[in-house]
């Protein structure tokens, strides 16, 4: 197997490598002044199986185009099978029409991807497990739960709950408190305005398990954390119904616009996100924690 990057988190895809003992292998890269680039393999890849790993952040149109080329090339190189190893999908959270006249721009990316030569996908924590269904090939949707997991036994606070913010992620807090021996949890009903995006907490969800939140540690579990409105609602939420300590886990730390100030300033303790997306310098603040996919995609790779 070969293994290659595209520019988008260039330091995940050196510890897959490493996982695996197989060099990193970086296509050429050229922009043009007006902007376009030019992609070329070096590598011979007759006959053989490559993976690509490339996340669909920001910026996530120029990510996308780069990974479309490098999957194109490779393709043409006479490669045998590729896998695309998205971390985080871009474009997941257009999954279908919520308002007349919108495109479903998940699908757009989908087929451009399709088209290009995919033979598989590897990706984690996808914001709907229907997802998969929209794609013709093999997916492979793995999890950084069990990394959470890990990471929660070694916290050691007394009566703790695991927070779903919204009634989406119900499936995924019943799996994590599964693999922590049953812990209680409770899940957030949050609506979203379509239009603005802003995030309103409506109330705890008739189906938890807890009714009484005073004097617990919460855990609150997220896919994703984008511009961060969703976690500071529903951290002061969590504080006005009596919380002790609130920690927070999401896979994917998108961090737009002032997401950082905002989890910094919040009554959080701590922000565990993974590398599926790379975090820049500028966007790191002393409460986040970055925990690894690499060995999970190096399992999955082998
Ligand atoms: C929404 O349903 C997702 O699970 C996340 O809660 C959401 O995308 C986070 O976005 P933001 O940080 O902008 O509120």
């Amino acid at each position: 197997m070969k293994i290659f990057s595209g520019s988008a988190n260039q330091k995940l895809a050196e510890s897959v490598a490493k996982k695996l003992n197989l060099k990193l292998l970086l296509p050429e890269k050229f922009v043009f002044p007006d902007s376009e680039e030019r992609i070329r393999i070096r590598e011979k890849v007759v006959g053989e199986e490559v993976a690509v790993i490339q996340p669909l952040t920001s910026p996530v149109n120029e990510n996308l185009i780069e990974l479309a080329f490098i999957i194109d090339a490779l393709k043409r190189s006479g490669a045998k099978f590729i896998t695309a190893v998205i971390p985080y999908l871009g474009y997941q959270r257009q999954d279908r029409v919520f308002r007349s006249g919108e495109a479903v721009s998940l699908v757009v990316v989908i087929k451009l991807l399709e088209s290009v030569g995919i033979d598989r996908l590897i990706t984690f924590d996808l914001h709907s497990i229907k997802i998969p269904e929209l794609f013709h090939i093999q997916v492979v949707h793995l999890s950084a739960l069990a990394i959470f997991a890990e990471k929660i036994k070694e916290i050691k606070e007394k009566n703790m709950v695991l927070v779903s913010p919204d009634m989406g992620g119900i499936r995924r807090i019943k799996l994590l408190s599964t693999k922590l021996n049953d812990m209680p949890w409770i899940a957030i009903e949050k609506n979203r305005d379509l239009a603005t995006g802003s995030v309103q907490i409506e109330k705890i969800s008739i189906e938890s398990k807890v009714k009484n939140l005073k004097n617990k540690t919460v855990l609150v579990v997220d896919d994703m954390i984008s511009a961060g409105g969703t976690i500071v609602k529903v951290t002061e939420f969590l504080k006005k119904s009596g919380v002790d300590k609130i920690f927070v886990f999401a896979t994917h730390p998108i961090l737009s616009q002032n997401a950082p100030t905002l989890l910094e300033t919040s009554p959080v303790e701590k922000v565990f996100v993974t590398d599926s997306v790379f975090v820049p310098k500028e966007k790191r603040f002393p409460k986040l924690e970055i925990l690894s996919l690499a060995q999970t995609i190096a399992s999955n790779l082998k």
